[in-house]
């Protein structure tokens, strides 16, 4: 038996050390987040998507009374951009999570399992990396690519690989 070691890799950032550009993404997401239908979960979640001709779509979590018909916030606004912007790839998708004041929450939260594969289809899609911001109330995670989120991925390579 040989024991391996993957490590992935982020960086960590104070809100004073993001850029203009970071921040305006971020106000995206929040404002997206106050718009979430989370009656069942009280857990709103926005997320704000940058696509390589600076356009940015948005979108926040849809419950269902059926709970497993609601949908997260992150593939809420990935599937908007990838239907309606199909030849735009995406640079960067931020997320947060807010109070019942509208304030961001002090957990750092990370997306979802299947949020991570859609990020990931969506990365292998465009060939591009993807960025991803964790914000919370202090600090802020900064993935560069999915692969640090979701290390091991099954992806459309596998299919080939038959
Ligand atoms: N949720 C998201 O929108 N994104 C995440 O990354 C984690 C969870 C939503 C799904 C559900 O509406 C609520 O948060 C509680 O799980």
């Amino acid at each position: 038996m040989k024991e391996r070691e993957i490590q992935i890799r982020f960086n960590e950032l104070k809100h004073e050390e993001l850029n203009a550009d970071d921040k305006h993404l971020m106000e995206l997401a929040i404002n997206a987040a106050k718009n979430a239908y989370a009656p069942y979960s009280n857990f709103r979640v926005g997320a704000a998507v940058l696509l390589d001709d600076g356009t940015i779509v948005s979108g926040n979590n849809q419950e269902n009374a059926a709970y497993p018909s609601g949908l997260c916030a992150e593939r809420v606004a990935l599937f908007y951009a990838n239907s309606n912007y199909p030849d735009n790839s995406v640079e960067c998708i931020t997320i947060v999570v807010i109070d019942s004041d509208d304030k961001i929450i002090p957990h750092l939260v990370s997306p979802c399992g299947s949020c991570r594969q859609v990020i990931s289809e969506t990365e292998m899609r465009y060939e591009k990396r993807i960025r991803i911001l964790l914000v919370s109330e202090d600090i802020i995670m900064e993935f560069n690519s999915i692969q640090d989120l979701l290390p091991l991925s099954f992806n459309q390579k596998d299919l080939l690989a038959r």
